[in-house]
């Protein structure tokens, strides 16, 4: 088996590139020991605190986020990070050639309950001169990587570099080792990713097309399908990416979902990137969530990813 260092030189990475990616694996490797401690360290629960975007705040989000941030930092690599747990930007080294944006834990109402989490993250060119929040807004198919860590009964990082998507193992050595080359989602799919409890606030294209995959074979789409709901995009991305299926976070009419829940740079992108790499579709239901200008690092996207088939599918009932 290759390890992950070994993987990037062999496929011709960036050198610089592949040192990040490095640094990104080892520091998800901290983070999945505090995740391993939690319960005895007492790092479960609230940390008493609001996100920019008035979230309740896990104590684990904040060390996670700490740890990218420091250690990202240190590297002259990066002249800047954004994510989820920062209201703004974070400036690093001047001369530094990559931006980096993550959402440091995601999944976090899982925690409590020890079930899978993630870190989910997107590399991009840092532009020339002074790095402010303008200059993340670039726009999904910039990113030169993309990927996550899982951290369910074993840690998994899932990379793309722009030429597929492979994913690596940690192992109790310390190494992380590819175990998975090339990964393709079958364009066609029985499994579906929802929360159901929001149905009465989607739109009609949203309701006209699961009613149909809910009435199976008896109904237009003429198949029976089967649900998952894990509340943790990283978990439910890894599942369809290893056997298929399609994951979708609409936009609704509750407060403040209108442009849906996720986020895109550092979850509706990154994600995408991996889907589209890996054969899969992933959609606004009007437009490639890659092809996004964003507008704001905390922009919120409708996200509708997976199977090719099935999401275009969604994609007829959006028009
Ligand atoms: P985060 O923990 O980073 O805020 O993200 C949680 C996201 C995503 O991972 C998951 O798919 C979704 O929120 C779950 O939302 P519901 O609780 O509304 O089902
Ligand atoms: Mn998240
Ligand atoms: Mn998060």
């Amino acid at each position: 088996m290759q390890p992950l260092a070994k993987a990037l030189r062999q496929q011709g990475v960036d050198p610089d590139l592949s040192h990040l990616i490095d640094t990104i694996g080892k520091t998800c490797k901290m983070i999945a020991q505090h995740l391993i401690q939690g319960p005895v360290n007492k790092l479960h629960g609230c940390a008493g605190t609001l996100n920019s975007q008035g979230e309740r705040q896990k104590q684990l989000d904040i060390i996670a986020n700490d740890l990218l941030k420091q250690n990202l930092l240190a590297q002259t690599l990066v002249s800047g990070l954004a994510s989820e747990e920062e209201e703004h930007c974070v400036i690093g080294d001047p001369k530094g050639r990559y931006l980096v944006v993550f959402d440091p834990l995601d999944g976090s109402s899982n925690i409590d309950i020890n079930v899978s989490v993630g870190t989910i993250f997107s590399i991009l060119c840092a532009p020339e001169g002074q790095i402010d929040d303008q200059s993340f807004l670039q726009r999904g198919h910039n990113q030169v990587a993309a990927g996550y860590v899982l951290y369910g009964p074993s840690v998994i990082m899932a990379l793309t570099t722009g030429q597929g998507v492979d994913m690596y193992s940690l192992s109790q050595d310390g190494n992380y080792y590819q175990t998975r080359h090339q990964v393709k989602i079958p364009p066609h799919t029985q499994e579906f990713a929802i929360n159901m409890s929001n149905q009465r606030f989607w739109d009609t294209s949203m309701q006209r097309y699961i009613a149909h995959l809910l009435e199976g074979e008896q109904g237009p789409i003429g198949k029976r399908f089967n649900m998952r709901w894990i509340a943790s995009m990283v978990a439910e991305v890894h599942r369809i990416l290893t056997r298929g299926g399609i994951f979708m976070y609409p936009r609704d009419n509750r407060d403040s979902m209108e442009h849906g829940k996720l986020r895109l740079m550092y979850e509706g992108n990154p994600m995408s990137l991996l889907v589209e790499q890996a054969g899969g579709v992933s959609s606004t239901g009007n437009t490639n969530i890659v092809d996004i200008c964003p507008n704001d690092i905390h922009q919120r996207v409708p996200v509708i990813l997976g199977a090719m088939a099935e999401v275009k599918r969604v994609i007829t009932y959006h028009r």
